[in-house]
């Protein structure tokens, strides 16, 4: 059996995984480096059985992913899944499409229509860029002075992923909001990143804690993760007075955290399927 592991800087996450690896019997762990790769188009002949991606760079790892795919190899997670969760706008669209609970979303072209939404939809708002992570470029809204203010910097110095108005209703989250991993058919763990920030996350300082994974999370965990496709993702979910609802789901997951806070051994869990996608036994 022979596993490609697709990744830039060896972070943490990636050490506990290659360390996980290198516990299977008769397994070979091939690295492969974002840097230094090049394809030749249809003419590849990958010697893989999957390929694993944790490329830090987005944009590498959905290519890279369409990439291997074309070249036969099966991937964890596939291009279809990298697609929909590095997109905020497809990721609601894939759960409005299940009918994953998540919170309000409007979506709008122009300064003068987000701004018509925004006021509709009521204060506080958050903006979001459609693709970004790391609670970058995110702003809370929470009157009309800044929400012209926003509109406008977007509009004239946004990059072209600030020409799409992303919108979501502030949900109160009373300082902390859920990560659950799912691994397939299951939530494996989940934690709460705790924050005197509106912004949980744990990039931005954050706090783990344990969360235990009650049926409710685990039923629209694995919901969220099947409505973008399934295989290994880390989902946003919050405790709304509403019940729980799905802000964002993580393809590339960062787990380096929680393996201690959570007792669970994820990067064990994340071989594993990886292993069944390999020898076919799971899509
Ligand atoms: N609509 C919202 N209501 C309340 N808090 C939010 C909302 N959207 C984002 N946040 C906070 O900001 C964090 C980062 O937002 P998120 O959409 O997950 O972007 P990123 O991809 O950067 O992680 C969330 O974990 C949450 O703490
Ligand atoms: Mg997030």
């Amino acid at each position: 059996m022979k596993i490609g592991l697709l990744h830039s800087l060896i972070r943490k996450d990636e050490k506990f995984l290659i360390d996980e690896f290198k516990t299977v019997k008769g397994l070979e762990l091939v690295m492969i480096d974002d840097r230094e790769i090049t394809f030749n188009l249809g003419k590849n002949k990958f010697d893989l059985d999957a390929v694993v991606e944790r490329s830090i760079n987005h944009s590498r790892a959905l290519h890279g992913l369409r990439l291997f795919e074309s070249a036969g190899i099966k991937c964890v997670n596939s291009y279809n899944v990298a697609t929909i969760c590095g997109d905020k706008l497809l990721t609601s669209c894939a759960l409005a499409e299940k009918n994953v609970p998540q919170p309000e979303v409007r979506v709008a072209f122009t300064e003068e229509s987000a701004l018509k939404a925004i006021e509709e939809m009521g204060y506080p708002v958050v903006l979001k860029p459609a693709v970004g992570s790391w609670g970058r470029l995110l702003s809370k809204v929470n009157d009309k002075d800044a929400a012209e203010a926003i509109l406008e910097h977007k509009t004239v110095l946004g990059s072209y992923h600030h020409s799409i108005f992303y919108i979501q209703k502030y949900v109160e989250k009373k300082g902390k909001d859920i990560r659950s991993f799912v691994v397939g058919d299951k939530c494996i763990a989940a934690i709460y990143r705790t924050s005197p920030h509106w912004i949980t996350n744990t990039a931005r300082g954050g706090v783990a804690t344990n969360c235990v994974v009650t049926d409710e999370l685990n039923d629209i965990s694995v919901r969220a993760a099947k409505a973008v496709g399934g295989g290994i993702v880390a989902i946003d979910v919050f405790e709304s007075s509403d019940g729980l609802m799905v802000n964002e789901v993580n393809y590339t997951m960062e787990y380096k955290n929680s393996i201690s806070t959570t007792g669970v051994n994820i990067p064990q869990k994340m071989v594993e399927f990886v292993l069944q996608v390999a020898e076919g036994r799971k899509p």
